[in-house]
């Protein structure tokens, strides 16, 4: 069983932490709870220790605990400490090197993988000294789950809430590549492509990439190894994956193609399907008078047919998105023929789904359409990660 030691400082994001605990437990980790003096302000010892099963720390001076060198057993006996939430104060702490309590000391004496989730306001997260000690924090080594924009404690909107808890969960399978993809490669395609006219200008699509970033985090989730390449996205990279960045569908194919052997390769990229025939040295000028310029467009490589075709270098599963307004099941099945994939994800687009939260998709295999019900694109990761698991088991 893998020990998890959470440490909980003070935020009010701080009962997050309880139900982590409890998503971590069933998924058959062991929790040890560690409060700082600050997350003890907002829960309780006894609530942790209900929920971890197991006894709380906080006191560095513990006369009993010291005895048997305690800090340094908390620090080693853990396969990875998870700190969430982080407080701006304890990751300054951290980022000093400071050890003037429990929490301060085990993550100094530790040799383990640590992961921080944050939680503070907005303007903390994005003070010029956090952000420095953010960053000398991750040159070390330490990992990082968010923070997620939305609706903070204050009210207030912006960067800087804790990750959901089973965003963490995922977080930390991803960093112990614990999980029933363990040992699997996957590679996933996200975002859009920008194909450039100029050395200025580009023709691009409006895809978030929040469906194939979700999708890289959930497989990275179960134990993956999982290389993303993304077209230009404003999203965080997931925990624990590694990101190659890519502009144009050319560029796509290549890192994809760099990338291989994969175990299973998702194309969730909105990949442009034609480019500028020529992409001009220097900026096209606007002369007075002359009409405008026409742009012909060539046909760019399509990816998901390269990989579904790529001989023995094919993953053994290769899925691709379709996105829809009419007719979606039958267009879904059609082109999974003609591109050589084994599931398509259908998408009914016609409901608003580029840059939504949520997606509507049906699963369309060998076996036949599977309709699943609107959900989440985090959950529609989710659950399309797990069947990935069951398929390659
Ligand atoms: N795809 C790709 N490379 C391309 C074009 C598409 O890898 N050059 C992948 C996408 O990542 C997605 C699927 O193919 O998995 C979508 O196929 P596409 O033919 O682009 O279909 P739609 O976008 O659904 O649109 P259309 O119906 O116009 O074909």
């Amino acid at each position: 069983m893998q020990r998890l030691l959470l440490i909980v400082s003070g935020s009010v994001a701080a009962y997050k932490a309880l139900e982590f605990a409890r998503l971590a437990r069933r998924a058959g980790f062991s929790v040890t709870g560690l409060l700082t003096a600050g997350g003890a302000r907002f829960i309780t010892p006894l609530a942790l220790a209900a929920i971890t099963g197991s006894r709380v720390h906080g006191d560095l001076w513990s006369v009993e605990e010291e005895a048997q060198a305690g800090h340094i057993r908390l620090a080693r006996d853990h396969e990875a400490i998870v700190v969430a939430p982080a407080s701006a104060d304890l990751i300054a702490k951290m980022a000093a090197g400071l050890a003037d309590d429990l929490a301060t000391t085990v993550l100094l004496a530790t040799n383990r993988p640590v992961l921080v989730a944050p939680a503070m306001n907005p303007t903390m997260w994005a003070h010029p000294a956090t952000q420095a000690n953010v960053e000398t924090l991750r040159r070390r080594g330490v990992a990082f789950a968010g923070p997620e924009e939305g609706e903070m404690a204050e009210p207030e909107i912006g960067l800087g809430r804790l990750v959901e808890p089973p965003a963490l969960l995922e977080a930390v399978r991803a960093m112990l590549a614990v999980g029933p993809l363990a040992g699997r490669h996957a590679l996933v395609t996200s975002g859009p492509t920008f194909e450039a006219i100029d050395p200025v200008r580009f023709l691009g699509n409006r895809s978030s990439g929040r469906q194939g970033h979700a999708i890289a985090a959930a497989l990275a989730g179960l134990g993956a190894r999982v290389t993303l390449v993304s077209g230009p996205v404003c999203l965080p990279d997931p925990p624990g994956v590694r990101v190659i960045r890519v502009e144009s569908a050319r560029e796509m194919l290549a890192a994809c193609e760099a990338a291989l052997p994969a175990d299973v390769a998702v194309c969730a990229a909105a990949v442009a399907d034609w480019r500028p025939a020529t992409e001009t040295a220097t900026k096209i000028k606007k002369v007075a008078a002359a009409p405008p310029p026409t742009i012909s467009l060539a046909e760019n490589p399509d990816i998901l047919a390269a990989l579904s075709s790529a001989g023995s270098r094919r993953p053994r599963l290769v899925i691709g998105f379709a996105a829809e307004t009419e007719n979606v099941v039958a267009h879904a099945k059609e082109k999974r023929a003609r591109k050589g994939c084994d599931w398509i994800l259908a998408n009914d687009v016609s409901a608003g789904v580029f840059g939504a939260e949520e997606n509507a998709v049906t699963l369309v295999s060998e076996a036949g359409a599977e309709v699943w019900p609107r959900l989440a694109k985090t959950e529609v990761a989710r659950r399309l990660a797990a069947r990935i698991a069951e398929a390659l088991r």
